[in-house]
């Protein structure tokens, strides 16, 4: 039987977001419908209710989750009734050239659930980024639910879902930081913050924040960073070499998704270093690099798409370390916020003092 929730849609372009009833159907084969017990507020679900993303409003935003699932469709063994799992953007489909090759992160036929939920006149919603989990109950495709440690606070793990994962695997997966290596993260809001966290938890000796607002370099200072560099009063790229014996970084993530901070990641780098790009620019940046300096420092100029995650390996390894507690992803729970505050979690977000709100069910 289809059931009736309430969820938090965008309408249209900048209108605020409201509170209303949406059917979910029951889960088909290979679907399931997963009770939400938490779900973070992200810069995406904002950019929809902007229009930034696509038209195909009305949106059911929401998609930093995790729940229980509550129902399993024909054919799903990923997960069962019961299992406490946390939501991905898409599940990967094991068959194609690049699963085959062993890069499942980059698949080519990944997919979401395929019925849609509706509103109440039966107008078909998007479910932001193919999750749609502002929401009481959400259905999605059974290989988008990873099971992990049902003890794990819903809150902190529904976080791996988007941005704490993309911060992280920047540093751990795209960045491959090792043990005793220098590390600087340029732009420290929730993303650049997470890869804080990810370059220490991999053992980086030396963890240089830079950001243009003090607020969110005593976070990182919190979070692990060894050094901070306000490049507002001191060039970064002149500062990260002087704090790394006139070298550069061997790693250098990028988590703004500017040309000019893409550039002074570029520069401040060792010799043969690692640029990640996790930021995501605009179809219209574009940056100039002398290709001498490119051949002549070596190394290599990535892009970290979704922290190159693999759900499955990375999920449960990443919440058995905090339940261990080696990894403080509570520290990125600012505020948790109810249903009906999405909106005013949008507003402050302006501000730049959250991290994440999280509306808890
Ligand atoms: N130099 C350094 N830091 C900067 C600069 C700059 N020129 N401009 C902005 N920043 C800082 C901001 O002060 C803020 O702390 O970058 C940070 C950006 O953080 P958020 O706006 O909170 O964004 P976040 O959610 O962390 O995402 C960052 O990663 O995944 C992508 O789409 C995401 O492009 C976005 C980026
Ligand atoms: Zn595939
Ligand atoms: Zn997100």
């Amino acid at each position: 039987m289809a059931q009736q929730v309430q969820g938090v849609i965008a309408r249209a372009k900048g209108e605020p977001v409201r509170i209303e009833t949406i059917t979910v159907p029951d889960p088909g084969p290979g679907e399931a419908v997963v009770k939400i017990q938490a779900c973070g507020v992200c810069h995406t679900d904002l950019h929809y209710r902007e229009g930034g993303i696509n038209d195909e409003f009305p949106f059911l935003l929401g998609h930093e989750a995790a729940g229980v699932v509550e129902s399993v469709g024909e054919g799903v063994t990923e997960v069962a009734p019961g299992d406490y799992v946390i939501l991905n953007w898409r599940a990967v489909c094991g068959q194609c050239r690049a699963c085959l090759r062993g890069r499942p992160q980059y698949c080519f036929d990944t997919h979401n659930a395929k019925q849609k939920m509706t509103l109440a006149d039966g107008t078909e919603l998007s479910p932001a980024l193919g999750i749609g989990a502002f929401a009481e109950k959400t259905l999605v495709a059974a290989g988008q639910c990873t099971k992990v440690d049902p003890a794990a606070s819903p809150a902190a793990a529904g976080l791996l879902g988007c941005g704490v994962m993309a911060g992280i695997g920047a540093a751990i997966n795209t960045g491959n930081v090792g043990r005793g290596d220098s590390v600087a993260v340029i732009g420290c809001g929730g993303v650049g913050n997470a890869a804080v966290v990810g370059a220490r938890l991999a053992g980086a000796a030396k963890i240089i924040a830079v950001d243009i607002d003090d607020k969110k370099l005593r976070t990182a200072k919190e979070l692990g960073a060894t050094h901070t560099v306000n490049s507002r009063s001191a060039d970064p790229v002149e500062a990260i070499r002087e704090l790394t014996g006139g070298n550069g970084a061997d790693v250098v993530i990028e988590a703004v998704g500017r040309p000019e901070t893409y550039e002074q990641a570029f520069y401040a780098r060792d010799l043969a270093g690692t640029v990640v790009l996790v930021g995501v620019p605009t179809p219209e940046m574009k940056i100039e690099l002398p290709l001498l300096d490119v051949f002549g420092r070596g190394g290599a100029l990535k892009s970290s798409w979704y922290g190159d995650c693999l759900p499955s390996r990375d999920f449960p390894m990443l919440i058995d370390l905090y339940q261990q507690g080696r990894l403080d992803l509570d520290a990125f729970v600012t505020e948790t916020i109810a249903l009906e505050d999405v909106e005013k979690a949008f507003e402050r977000m302006h501000h730049g003092d959250v991290l994440r709100s999280v509306v808890i069910f």
